[in-house]
């Protein structure tokens, strides 16, 4: 069997065209694969090392652009944190509440996660000014999710469009406790409001209508900070005043990256790829389920607990997928997979109902219209929902192009999709996959038999 020829053109503008062009005979992917550290708990260890006394040592930090957008951001803060090159990454504390007020706007790039959990932070820290902001996509991400529960501590921020859009100011302050009813399960704005309660004297508590990930309230009680959780209400209270001590993080593989692999394997017809050191923490593994449920043959492997999360080898062998209806209290499970997930249901036999994933509209892009919109122009028959996609799967993908839009996830579930289509698809700017996946494209040109 040919493998596919898969080049990385660089344009004058400097982006990027991933131009996939599978053999007639079609290929199959091969081998085990090493995937890039979760980018949710790598903002997380830069960040609490940041705010914590003493030293933090990170291992398996994710090198992408977020991350690096965080380490910037908590540089110009006041931490010392050391080259984000090698595996093992540094991070000396200033202690909660000691940041500096730095000398320019902080730029959280493409970044969310950054963004809004450093404003829970900032706005936390009395008598400073800061300014934020982002590029053109996360300025146009709602930051009324984070800036009113934050007013509500008694916060002072201001911006664009009623103080909802980045550019944001903020004056820190002193702020009071509050218990949040969250109307979203988003970890970002629950992990928001429990950092500011770190610095803000009394309990600081966040209910949300579903459990979204849990990665901050596990990094925040191995740092020392005083937290309980109701998991019958989906509450969580931290008390504040808190210290948090640098410590040793090891950074499990990221399952939102694995995610595009246990896809490939399974709609490429032949496969079989292990990836190795995923992390399997419940609150992220709705894309097992969900793969499951279409009857992917997926086995996780190896299964043990590294630093705190759950980590598993997961092997995956190709098999006929079929539809299913992913909707309800999993989709904060698997929000990020979502793209990749649209991919499996366009080679699944039936229909696939994606719903109450409205989220997905003001994530890096609007993913369920880039999505629908990509797919189509390979072939594709998926229709938008005001809140998910419905999804005919069995049709041939022929090969196109399109465009990530800028957002690492749809440009690395379009290049999944090109790998069964027949001839030639070309992405355009698919540089934006180094945001939370650097290799992706080698990684690729690897399993590619
Ligand atoms: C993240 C939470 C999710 C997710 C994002 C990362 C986090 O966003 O989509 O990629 O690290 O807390 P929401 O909290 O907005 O759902």
């Amino acid at each position: 069997m040919l493998a596919a020829i898969i080049t990385l053109q660089t344009q004058e503008n400097a982006s990027q065209n991933l131009i996939i062009q599978r053999p007639p005979s079609g290929l199959s992917l091969q081998g085990r694969i090493s995937i890039p550290g979760d980018k949710s708990i790598s903002h997380r260890a830069l960040m609490l090392g940041a705010i914590a006394e003493g030293e933090t040592e990170i291992q398996g930090l994710l090198l992408g652009e977020d991350p690096r957008s965080t380490a910037h951001c908590f540089q110009a803060l006041g931490a010392e944190i050391s080259e984000l090159n090698t595996q093992l990454v540094r991070v000396k504390g200033i202690g909660l509440g000691n940041f500096q007020e730095p000398m320019d706007v902080l730029n959280a790039g493409n970044s969310g996660t950054t963004i809004r959990l450093m404003l829970g932070l900032l706005a936390s820290h009395p008598g400073r000014f800061f300014t934020v902001t982002g590029d053109d996509s996360l300025r146009s991400r709602p930051m009324s999710r984070v800036v009113k529960p934050l007013q509500q501590m008694s916060a002072e921020i201001w911006g664009r469009n009623s103080n909802t859009l980045a550019p944001l100011a903020v004056q820190g302050q002193a702020l009071k406790p509050i218990h949040y009813h969250s109307p979203i399960a988003s970890a970002q704005v629950k992990s928001c409001i429990l950092l500011a309660g770190l610095n803000t004297e009394g309990k600081t508590t966040v209910t949300e209508p579903a459990l979204s990930r849990d990665h901050s309230e596990r990094m925040l009680k191995a740092f020392g900070a005083e937290l309980s959780i109701d998991p019958e209400t989906n509450s969580v209270t931290v008390t504040g005043n808190a210290k948090l001590y640098g410590q040793k993080v090891v950074v499990p593989g990221d399952i939102s990256s694995a995610a595009f692999w246990l896809v490939a394997g399974s709609i490429v017809p032949g496969s079989e790829l292990v990836v190795e050191n995923v992390g399997v923490n419940p609150t992220r593994t709705g894309i097992l389920e969900a793969l499951a449920m279409m009857g992917a043959d997926i086995q996780l492997e190896n299964q043990r607990e590294v630093a705190g999360e759950p980590v598993a080898d997961v092997r995956v062998r190709s098999s006929q997928l079929k539809s299913c209806t992913i909707a309800g209290d999993i989709i904060p499970r698997l929000i990020d997979e979502i793209p990749i997930l649209a991919v499996a249901a366009t080679f699944a036999q039936g229909t696939t109902i994606i719903r109450d994933a409205a989220e997905l509209r003001v994530k890096e892009s609007d993913r369920i219209t880039v999505m629908a919109q990509q797919l189509n122009k390979m072939g594709a028959k998926v229709t938008e929902l005001p809140d998910g996609m419905e999804i005919v799967g069995g049709t041939a993908l022929v090969g196109a192009e399109v465009d990530s839009h800028t957002d690492h996830r749809i440009g690395m579930s379009l290049a999944i999709a090109a790998l069964n289509a027949s001839g030639t698809t070309t992405i355009h700017r698919a540089e934006a996959a180094a945001i939370s996946y650097p290799n992706f494209t080698s990684t690729l040109k690897e399993v590619c038999r």
